[in-house]
């Protein structure tokens, strides 16, 4: 099946060979993102965002990839700005939205959202995190920064560390890396652990899985360590929030103990997980990942919109 008009709402909507197709073709926009090659291949298609929860990253970079590649965008950043604060109901506003624009980009804090966005829009939906659910283009370019710094992602240890239970980035990651066949470490609180339905997946999938609760021992002979924030904003209680959050943070001295290649990756935004001085060591790939977001969504526009990726042109 091509990519041209397909919505992306579970990272199981992409085969291996379509995601590799994708970080493929973000390789080659790289100059585009960083705006020393050009292209107009979106020129004339218009990507209407709604965001129904706050975002910085995801939001920015897709609109970012859109006007890189000579598309528009028109965007709800803000749904108290919008008629979601009269009452409109999401299918409302999603059946306008896909009637003025060519794609729509959906986050919102009810997991099923952008399912329910899709059924009821006749164009293509990108799910860009429905609550505590997935976020399939996050992991794109999780996968790209593990690519660039790795080559290959097989036989790779990575260790998924916080909260594993509302994290949607690590819920679509661990299943992609399943079908790379890398090792998982799963560090969490023990309130926080993977939930059953993706720990069954994983199982099924053959690849390796271990919990550890002590994270000096989990990344010693690990490749990647993937921080996550604890999810205040999913939390019933906030006494417990803050019993757990303080209990996950890299200790910078670990960096000391780990193989040459390591990378420390997180989807950002931070709180307290990664100390500041973590920034300049040579391990800190998070800024390099925040980056990739934009050639990685250029890709995935390109090909949903266009069914092709731009061999991009000089200067
Ligand atoms: C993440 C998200 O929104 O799920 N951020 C992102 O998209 N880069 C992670 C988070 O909010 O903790």
């Amino acid at each position: 099946m091509g990519f041209l008009g397909r919505d992306i709402i579970s990272i199981g909507d992409l085969s291996r060979s379509e995601i590799d197709e994708v970080l493929r073709s973000a390789r080659r926009l790289i100059p585009v993102a960083e705006g020393s090659r050009r292209s107009d291949v979106l020129r004339g298609q218009l990507l209407a965002l709604g965001f129904f929860e706050p975002s910085t990253r995801t939001r920015l970079s897709f609109e970012t990839a859109m006007l890189r590649l000579g598309g528009q965008v028109i965007t709800i950043a803000d749904p108290l700005s919008s008629s979601v604060a009269k009452g409109e109901t999401l299918s409302d506003t999603v059946r306008m939205l896909s009637s003025y624009a060519d794609a729509l980009v959906i986050r919102h804090p009810n997991e099923g959202a952008s399912r329910l966005a899709a059924q009821v829009s006749d164009k293509p939906v990108i799910n860009a995190g429905d609550g505590a659910g997935q976020h399939p283009t996050q992991t794109l370019l999780d996968l790209a920064t593990m690519q660039e710094r790795f080559e290959t992602l097989h036989g790779l240890k990575v260790v998924l560390m916080g909260d594993l239970r509302y994290g949607r980035t690590v819920h679509s990651l661990a299943r992609a890396l399943a079908l790379f066949g890398t090792e998982l470490v799963l560090a969490s609180p023990p309130t926080l652990r993977m939930p059953e339905s993706v720990r069954r997946e994983l199982d099924q999938s053959g690849i390796r899985v271990t919990e550890e609760s002590e994270l000096g021992r989990a990344v010693r002979d690990a490749d990647v360590l993937y921080v996550t924030r604890i999810q205040k904003e999913r939390f019933g209680d906030l006494a417990e929030y803050a019993r757990v959050s303080a209990s996950y943070r890299l200790d910078p001295s670990l960096l000391g103990q780990v193989k040459p290649k390591f990378i420390v990756m997180h989807p950002l935004p931070r709180v307290a997980e990664i100390p500041p001085e973590v920034d300049s060591s040579p391990h800190a790939a998070y800024f390099r990942q925040a980056f990739l977001a934009v050639p990685v969504r250029m890709a995935l526009l390109s090909l949903i919109l266009t069914g092709k990726v731009p061999v991009p042109g000089r200067g």
